[in-house]
């Protein structure tokens, strides 16, 4: 089978490695494309990764690919397709279409053409036709545009794959799951020395990591739209998830995470208990203006801090600006330029890694960046830096920045 598994821009390569780690041989024509990453593998894989990939936010099947000019062409690839082999008259399915400069005017009487053509084939099939729902559909078939070309794929993972079913609190502005994973996997991060989210919210960075120490995997706690297609044979499933339930460690190092809210810190706690790694993570309340290190040896910082768009700053440089009247770059210079301060002095020897929008964080943070990966989250587009804190160096590359801003 023809295997699409898209993920976040920026992120295509490291799915490349995960997914070469998750099938090992049995990936064929593994590559990176646009915004996801294309592959040959069988049923097995379909459901090895669905099971394992943090980073792809699903498995497709391609079923047809071919040009097109106007919607009868699309009625009529849609309509060549052998759906009856992949689910029943009596299953409801919903269309969900993409296009990247497609011709034609409106995308949703796209959609409808493709619909009525699969609903046809069933009904002239066997007289019987399959209904469409919107919000909970037994199978979701997904369709791509582009200029001259229209894919057809299945979906093989029902609920985005962000959804691991463990997080149920959350605050304004919560990190996908998939994309916590990514900067995990962006850093580099194996699970040897310690890990520290000074501004954790509901926990997600934390929590992902917590499942990597573990061996966890991302899907063990939640149901895939594969167990709905006729392919799907339970036993060869409930092996699969035997062996990953086999797979499961005690965490090397301890993983700790923040957050000035006392709020988020009882979702962090309560997402960890349902992620089944309430022991290897540690929650807290605090300030990260004026929280010390969490253990003694110098670890990895991973964070995504407050954007001041849809959340700002809390604790020390929130009580600061309480009161005056300040534009929204120079509230997060002050906090950026504090929290700088405050790794300079406490954290010799740790690596800070900050996905963030803006560009000039660096220079608000007085500080070199020793790396930039670009990261997009949703619409948003970011980078995630990497400092390294290492007391002298960083202060003279901080002086450095300063005179350059
Ligand atoms: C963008 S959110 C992080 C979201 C988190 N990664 C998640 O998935 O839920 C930023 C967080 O920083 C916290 N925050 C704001 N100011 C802070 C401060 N001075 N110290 C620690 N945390 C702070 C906010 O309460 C918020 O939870």
């Amino acid at each position: 089978m023809n295997l699409f598994l898209p993920c976040a821009g920026g992120v295509e390569e490291f799915l490349v490695a995960e997914v070469a780690r998750i099938c090992g041989g049995e990936a064929r024509q593994l590559r990176a494309v646009r915004g996801g990453v294309q592959l040959e593998s069988g049923w097995r894989e379909v459901m090895r990764l669905n099971l394992h990939s943090r980073l792809s936010q699903r498995v497709l099947v391609q079923v047809a690919h071919r040009p097109y000019r106007n919607e009868g062409d699309l009625y009529e690839a849609a309509s060549q397709v052998a759906w009856e082999d992949w689910f029943s008259a009596k299953q409801t399915f919903k269309i969900e279409l993409t296009a990247q400069h497609s011709p034609l005017k409106s995308l949703n009487f796209a959609a409808l053409k493709m619909k009525d053509a699969l609903v046809d084939r069933f009904r002239d099939r066997g007289g019987v036709r399959p209904s469409v729902e919107t919000r909970w559909p037994d199978v979701r078939v997904f369709a791509h545009l582009t200029a001259e070309t229209v894919t057809l794929y299945v979906d093989t993972s029902g609920e985005p794959l962000f959804k691991r079913g463990w997080r149920e609190d959350k605050g304004e502005a919560p990190l996908k799951e998939t994309l916590a994973a990514a900067m995990i996997a962006a850093s580099g991060w194996d699970g040897r020395v310690p890990l520290y989210d000074p501004c954790c919210g509901s926990g997600t960075i934390a929590i992902e990591a917590a499942q990597v120490a573990c061996n966890i995997a991302p899907g063990l706690s939640r149901r895939f739209g594969f167990e709905k297609l006729r392919a799907f044979e339970a036993a060869p499933w409930q092996r699969l998830k035997q062996e990953a339930q086999a797979m499961r460690s005690r965490a090397e190092v301890p993983i700790h995470g923040s957050d000035v809210a006392f709020r988020m810190v009882d979702f962090a706690v309560r997402n960890a208990q349902r992620a089944g790694v309430a022991e290897a993570v540690n929650f807290r309340g605090g300030d990260a203006l004026q929280r010390m290190p969490p253990t003694e040896t110098a670890g990895v910082m991973l964070l995504n801090p407050p954007y001041g768009e849809r959340i700002e700053a809390g604790g020390v440089a929130g009580a600061r600006r309480a009161g005056r009247e300040t534009a929204q770059s120079e509230q997060a210079g002050d906090f950026f330029a504090q929290l700088a301060a405050h790794w300079k002095k406490h954290y010799d020897g740790w690596t800070a890694w900050v996905l963030s929008p803006d560009l000039k964080l660096p220079t608000r943070m007085r500080l070199k960046e020793s790396r930039r990966v670009p990261m997009w989250n949703g619409p948003i587009e970011c980078r995630l830096f990497r400092f390294d804190m290492v007391k002298g160096s960083a202060r003279r590359e901080g002086q450095d920045a300063a005179a350059r801003a």
